[in-house]
């Protein structure tokens, strides 16, 4: 089931984690949940989870909750997780060789294909079966390997360029974690993840509470 009407990021947003706890739910074998049951576990209103998915035409009914299952798979739909998406990593240092090392992403199919660097001594590196290649391989490899996405672990002062050149190959979207704003073109999505934001944000946390003690 596609959304019709356009959905609020801060909805989009909250739907991989309740894709993740379904899934924890599954594979406990849970068939059914209440939105009460699943507002206690996730620690959100009950009404927050009815109208989230409300957003969706509403996945469950009077009296019986949600299908665990049902939900799972119309939320995975929704996040366009049945379909796969090839990926390559730019920049093959610490960030980037560590998330080549993770193996979850291909569970959800998200598939590492390639691993970019301009540093001579980290080129032919293998990481975990993939082999880390010459950046100017890269406008070829997108091409010929139908990548969808790439991941841009390069220094900040460098993103902007690699990120055009990777949007003239044929990449759609944008997973970056330089800390730099990216201007591309209408069409290209850009995901920017920045863990030290979430820092700031649980230093802010802490420091609140503290002032309220
Ligand atoms: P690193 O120095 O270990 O790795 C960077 C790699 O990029 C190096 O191997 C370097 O040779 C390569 N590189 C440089 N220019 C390149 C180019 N034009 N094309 C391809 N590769 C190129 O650094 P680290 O720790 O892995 O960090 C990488 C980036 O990720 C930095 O911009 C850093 O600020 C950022 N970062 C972001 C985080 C986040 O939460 N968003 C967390 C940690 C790092």
């Amino acid at each position: 089931m596609l959304p019709e009407k356009k959905i609020s990021t801060a909805v989009i947003k909250r739907l991989p984690r309740y894709y993740r706890y379904l899934g924890d739910l599954l594979e406990n074998d849970v068939v059914r949940i209440s939105s009460k049951e699943l507002s206690e576990r996730m620690k959100v209103t009950a009404s927050q989870i009815r109208q989230d998915l409300n957003n969706f035409g509403g996945f469950g009914q009077q009296g019986y909750g949600y299908n665990v299952e049902y939900l799972y798979k119309e939320i995975g739909k929704i996040l366009g997780l049945e379909n796969k998406y090839n990926i390559i990593i730019v920049g093959a240092g610490n960030l980037g060789q560590a998330l080549a090392n993770y193996t979850d992403f291909e569970k959800r199919g998200f598939i590492v294909k390639g691993l970019f660097d301009v540093n001579p001594r980290l080129i032919g590196v293998v990481v975990r079966g993939i082999e880390i290649k010459d950046v100017d391989e890269i406008d070829a490899f997108v091409k010929e390997n139908d990548i969808h996405m790439a991941a841009l672990t390069l220094p900040k002062q460098k993103a902007p360029k690699v990120a055009n050149d990777l949007v003239k190959a044929g990449v759609k979207g944008i997973w970056n974690f330089a800390p730099i704003d990216l201007n591309l073109p209408k069409g290209v999505v850009v995901e920017n993840v920045h863990l030290l934001d979430s820092l700031m944000t649980l230093s802010y946390t802490i420091s609140q509470e503290e002032k309220d003690q």
